[in-house]
């Protein structure tokens, strides 16, 4: 073994050191005044390393806390059906046959902290970075096709109902139906959050959505609107509570360890991305707005046409570093891509962007993993944590602004027609017409084979019945407005299960009897 001094002279690869270079010939022991203590101040090393700790978390995400990610890439088709892709968008990484665009992607659940059970019903995360040569995309989808609200207004209002009791810190199964039934926009989703789909398998056998509508728009300034949905060639599976439960009694974090270990064995996941293309008006011969995301778009109404496919091949070096810092946004579109008029498109466009600056910081563009990964020349400049300073290659560094004839950066040709919509109307707070609130959560109810309808049906008497009857009997309305069968059951289920009204309604959502009567057993 060296002695300290031989270690301190040698500066190999493996040295320790702090963060300023020094080595570090001692890493067991304080500096105190005598081996019995005090410290001292001084004590740099020692200082640095746990001032350094004690700042090693940044906020959770406010939502989407929990989550795994990977590296890989998506390879284009070239074509959209039998049309050549720029039909519909000049987004360069779709135009060539086999053009590859590496991605990061970050899977999440949606409601609880960053070490939650990932076994837990909840929507998932499936969001998407493209490093495309035009900058970035971010596609920032879920799992399921539909989302609980139109506008983002009860975004927050959403969240904190299905969040812990701000007194109890407990979910509670009552705060959640007590918003759902009062937003009756909802129901759709609450079918498929309470069958099988509200829990997927894991990350690697789960669909992945755009969920809003988005516009895809060509050379001539053209827009279409469009929506997008991943396959995965893995397949697709689903747990029963049970099951859940079964897996999470012995392994609360097995969705991240199968995809990293799938990635790490060489078994990489696959996804198909396909689209739905509509011509950009408001389609009223549909019985829904073909911009409000509570609503499928169903493929015999409009097909799906694959467009590319995405590998996921490389684990992250770093969690922190690569899937805690990443930061995705429906801002970030690449030319050929646009927005809708979907209100709450616009609302989480804002919100995404905004709760990045403060989770990770003004500069949060400058991480590598949100970098893009091609040149980037701005005159936005310092801020905390800047780290250098973007500019052209042949930029006159002096200058940080534009328009200048001395020197600086100059503003992008156009590539393409601008797509410059129509739009007018009276400035107003009001919702959207063709609502039809529960015609399709009906459809999707009779869509289910009989054993999604039964664990739909016996998911939710589970977790309404300890709620006000109040609130059981507006979910039974909406059930019944969806499909009389559908409120028939819930109904009748309930009604079983009176004998247990007296049970704390401070369950998590879902939870099976059993655990129920596990709590019960132990208050007797
Ligand atoms: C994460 C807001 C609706 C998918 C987040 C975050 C916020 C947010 C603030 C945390 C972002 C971060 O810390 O980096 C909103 C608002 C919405 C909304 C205001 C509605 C008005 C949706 C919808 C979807 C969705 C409809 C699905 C299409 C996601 C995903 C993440 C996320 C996947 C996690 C991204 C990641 O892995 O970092 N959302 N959201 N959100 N949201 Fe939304």
């Amino acid at each position: 073994m060296k002695d300290k001094n031989e270690a301190a002279n040698h500066h190999d690869d493996d040295t320790l050191t702090n963060r300023q270079g020094h080595p570090v010939t001692d890493n067991q022991n304080v500096r105190t005044v005598g081996n019995r203590g005090p410290t001292t101040l001084e004590n740099y090393d020692f200082l640095e390393k746990i001032s350094h700790f004690d700042r090693e978390r940044i906020p959770e995400r406010v939502v989407h806390a929990r989550g795994a990610g990977a590296h890989g890439y998506f390879e284009a088709y070239g074509t959209v059906g039998d049309e050549p892709a720029s039909t519909y968008t000049r987004a360069k990484l779709f135009q060539e046959k086999g053009k590859r665009t590496p991605v990061f992607v970050r899977f999440s659940s949606v409601i609880h902290g960053g070490n939650s059970p990932e076994t837990l019903r909840d929507p998932r995360g499936f969001a998407i970075k493209f490093y495309t040569e035009d900058g970035n995309w971010d596609l920032v989808g879920n799992n399921l096709k539909i989302f609980f609200i139109r506008d983002p207004l009860k975004f927050p209002d959403l969240v904190h109902a299905f969040k812990p009791d701000p007194v109890t810190n407990l979910q509670d199964g009552e705060r959640i139906f007590d918003f759902v039934s009062q937003s009756p926009e909802a129901t759709h989703m609450v079918t498929f959050l309470f069958s099988p789909w509200g829990i997927p398998a894991n990350y690697r056998y789960m669909q992945g959505s755009g969920v809003n509508t988005y516009k895809w728009v060509n050379k001539e300034g053209k827009g279409v609107l469009v929506k997008y949905h991943w396959e995965p060639k893995q397949g697709i599976r689903n747990l029963t509570q049970q099951e859940a439960e079964n897996i999470q009694a012995k392994n609360f974090n097995h969705a991240t360890q199968d995809l990293y270990e799938a990635i790490d064995e060489g078994d990489y996941p696959e996804w198909e991305l396909f689209v739905q293309i509509l011509t950009d008006d408001d389609h009223p011969e549909l019985d829904y707005d073909p911009l409000d995301p509570t609503k499928l778009w169903y493929k015999e109404d409009v097909t799906w046409q694959p467009v590319g496919k995405m590998v996921l091949n490389k684990n992250p070096e770093d969690y922190f570093a690569e899937v805690e810092q990443a930061a995705f946004g429906t801002g970030v579109l690449v030319d050929g891509l646009d927005f809708s008029d979907d209100k709450l498109l616009q609302g989480r466009t804002f919100s995404y962007s905004d709760t990045q600056r403060y989770r990770v910081g003004s500069n949060y563009l400058q991480l590598p993993i949100n970098s893009p990964k091609k040149h980037v020349s701005t005159n936005q400049r310092a801020g905390q944590m800047n780290y250098y300073v973007d500019k052209g290659d042949n930029q006159n560094p002096h200058v940080n602004y534009e328009p200048s004839i001395i020197g600086g950066l100059k503003e992008a040709q156009q590539d393409g027609k601008d797509h410059t919509p129509y739009v007018e109307g009276d400035v107003k707070r009001e919702a959207i017409d063709r609502q039809h609130n529960f015609k399709q959560a009906g459809e999707t109810y009779r869509r289910f084979s009989e054993f999604e309808r039964s664990e739909l049906i016996n998911n939710l008497v589970n977790a309404l019945k300890p709620c006000r009857q109040d609130i059981q009997e507006q979910m039974v309305d909406h059930f019944k407005k969806a499909d009389p069968d559908y409120g028939r059951r819930v109904a009748e289920g309930l009604k079983k299960k009176e004998d247990n009204s007296d049970e704390s309604h401070r369950n998590p959502i879902g939870a099976t009897e059993s655990e129920s009567a596990v709590r019960q057993a132990e208050a007797e």
